[in-house]
């Protein structure tokens, strides 16, 4: 599972998996939009706040963005996926960043109701994870855990033809969308 180690520019280490021989992960590498997601957190005035509010990850991957959440003062954080494999590369990333007290990783699969979380949190953030189908699970699985008042920020590699492909512009939509 050791893979490359990488720092982000908001300071979080990040070890990605090496490259799985039966299947294709793709959680395993960090992808743009978690990576101008944390970006997003730590650097725009547009962000909400997040010291002290509770944060979930939606196939996280990594766990990059609810990493950077959790360093700058979030939570509790939960960073979730259905990837056995991706759990334990995650629980590598919150020790590396000395966040097990903030930071705890969880099983959630988008196909799997039984799965959510019981406890709805204050921000639900997620980085390209439309990049299969129409995207139809992942949004039942957001919108099950948003709560009233609650935000969600979801991040997703600008590809024009999967934008036609599902029905949006192929231009001019907004790199952050914020979705409550
Ligand atoms: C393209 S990767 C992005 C990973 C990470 N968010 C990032 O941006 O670096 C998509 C992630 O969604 C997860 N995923 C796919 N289907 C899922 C499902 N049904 N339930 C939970 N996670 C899922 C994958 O395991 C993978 O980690």
């Amino acid at each position: 599972m050791a893979g490359t180690e990488i720092r982000t520019d908001e300071g979080v280490v990040i070890f990605e998996g090496s490259p799985h021989k039966a299947k294709v992960l793709y959680g395993n590498l960090l992808w743009t939009g978690a990576l101008a997601l944390s970006k997003f957190f730590a650097t725009s005035s547009a962000a909400p706040p997040v010291k002290g509010r509770s944060c979930l990850e939606l196939g996280a991957g990594t766990g990059v963005v609810g990493l950077t959440l959790g360093s700058m003062g979030a939570e509790p954080v939960f960073i979730t996926d259905n990837e056995p494999e991706l759990l334990l590369l995650m629980k590598k990333n919150i020790e590396a960043n000395n966040l097990s007290d903030r930071v705890q990783t969880f099983c959630l699969d988008w196909a799997d109701g039984k799965s959510f979380m019981q406890q709805l949190p204050d921000l639900v953030v997620a980085a390209d994870v439309l990049y299969e189908g129409d995207g139809s699970m992942f949004c039942h699985a957001l919108a099950k855990h948003l709560r009233i008042g609650a935000e969600a920020y979801v991040a997703n590699h600008h590809n024009p033809d999967k934008c036609e492909e599902v029905g949006l512009p192929r231009r001019g939509f907004p790199s952050f969308e914020r979705q409550c």
